[in-house]
């Protein structure tokens, strides 16, 4: 791709200009306090609150799944490169906004110029439909992650270009996010003209692999499996279907370490995502997850959960020869390609995360062989504190800044210390970044 040599040669001068990025994590640490603690907030609420404009966008994938895709809305100003946002597994697009109006990736980025957008994929809470079938035809929930990468992410880029009239964007994937996103590239190389560069959070592409060595990931992972059979057996194609009996449920979960023997709910988190560091506020930590928590089509766990058994990242198994050989001319399903990834990337993983564990990660960087890959590891972050995590603002959010401001060329590296105010946004906009 074109913009590699061009963005290596932005890079070395914005180096050279200035060691500082342009986002500084506030000082005061209430600055890190969720501001929500009495219920559970929506994606609007946050945005809205936050002071942003919220604008829900309605996209049609190919196949014919009717997705959400929201977008910070900054009435009477320019907007810059587009940035989609995707979350994981069962997981909304709330999360983006899993800290303070000056710490949440989200609105940094905003602040900073750029035009950000959040996508939820099919299955989750606001994008479950079809144009064709109702919500109770199993037509509706036929799909595994496979699909997200195949039709979801291109649903949103196509809509996000022609609405902004910019040629690519830049990606952030977490966990799932960027599983579906090496997805995409490995199956749709035509997307890969369209995207400038991606941050993999906590990437699920190769996973911890389901083996025996660890008793509790194994038996907490048997019990989830063992409910996923059983909901296909019943015809029950949504899992996590009642999300306001499940979020009340997470939010119950008490952080508070004095509890931490009593929560089992606790310990289904900690073991699948990572323990509790004491990176997240333990009075918000149930509010903060409970906001993130949504359903997928048990399809989507089953893939998954392939995964984690076969330990390699692979396409959807059909359970029997005859359906493989129907769909892939194999027996088997193959494994995804991930030489086909050539997005520069920025990947960040955690010590502690149970999901994705460090050697699983390092492993699918290796992979990613035609893709430049910068990464780091972040000791004690588990699998949700890229969202919630007090150091997520200075360990993760400003090299994610850094990273995106050096792939496009933007920012003021002479002077912006802080967060941009309205009247700097303009100026920095009428100076000719980018926009819509
Ligand atoms: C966010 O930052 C701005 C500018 O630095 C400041 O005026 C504002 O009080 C901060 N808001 C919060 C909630 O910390
Ligand atoms: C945790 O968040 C609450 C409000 O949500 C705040 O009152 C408290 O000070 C925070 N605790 C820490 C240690 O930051």
């Amino acid at each position: 791709m074109a913009i590699r040599p061009l963005a290596m040669l932005v890079f070395a001068l914005a180096v050279v200009e200035s060691q500082t990025g342009r986002y500084v994590p506030p000082a005061d640490p209430r600055a890190y306090d969720f501001p929500f603690t009495d219920h559970i907030p929506t994606t609007k609420e946050l945005i809205e609150n936050a002071g942003f404009r919220y604008d829900l966008h309605k996209v049609v994938t190919e196949d014919g799944h009717i997705l959400s895709l929201h977008r910070l809305g900054r009435p009477g100003e320019r907007r810059g490169i587009p940035v989609l946002f995707v979350n994981g597994f069962c997981f909304q697009s709330e999360g983006w906004m899993g800290l303070g109006r000056n710490t949440s990736i989200a609105f940094i980025l905003s602040d900073l110029g750029y035009d950000v957008w959040l996508g939820d994929q099919r299955g989750t809470g606001r994008s479950i439909g079809h144009v064709k079938y109702s919500l109770d035809d199993y037509r509706t929930y036929q799909y595994s992650f496979h699909e997200m990468g195949i039709y979801d992410l291109p649903a949103f880029i196509d809509h996000i270009l022609e609405a902004t009239g910019h040629e690519r964007l830049l990606y952030v994937g977490l966990s799932l996010g960027s599983g579906v996103f090496a997805v995409m590239e490995a199956e749709r190389p035509a997307y890969r003209d369209k995207v400038i560069a991606a941050v993999f959070l906590g990437p699920a592409i190769h996973l911890t692999k389901w083996i025996k060595t660890s008793f509790f990931y194994y038996n907490i992972l048997r019990v989830v499996d063992a409910m996923i059979e059983a909901q296909i057996q019943r015809k029950l194609w949504v899992l996590f279907a009642n999300r306001p009996l499940i979020s009340t449920a997470v939010h119950s979960c008490s952080f508070v370490p004095l509890n931490i023997y009593l929560s089992s709910c606790l310990t289904i988190v900690g073991l699948t995502l990572g323990p509790y560091t004491g990176n997240m506020n333990a009075t918000s930590a149930g509010v903060q997850l409970a906001s993130v928590i949504t359903s997928t089509s048990v399809y989507v766990a089953k893939h998954l959960f392939q995964v984690l058994k076969k330990g390699e990242f692979t396409k959807y198994d059909y359970g029997s020869e005859e359906k493989n050989m129907m769909a892939y001319g194999t027996p088997t399903a193959p494994n995804y390609d991930l030489s086909q990834v050539t997005t520069p990337l920025l990947v960040m993983y955690g010590s502690v995360d149970n999901m994705a564990s460090f050697n699983a990660v390092e492993r699918s960087i290796a992979d990613m062989v035609s893709s430049s890959v910068d990464s780091q590891l972040l000791p004690d972050f588990n699998h949700v504190d890229y969202l919630f995590g007090r150091q997520a603002p200075k360990r993760v959010y400003v090299p994610v800044v850094d990273f995106f401001d050096r792939m496009t060329g933007q920012g003021d590296f002479e002077s912006n210390l802080i967060i941009p105010s309205k009247s700097k946004f303009k100026k920095v906009g009428k100076k000719g970044r980018s926009s819509a």
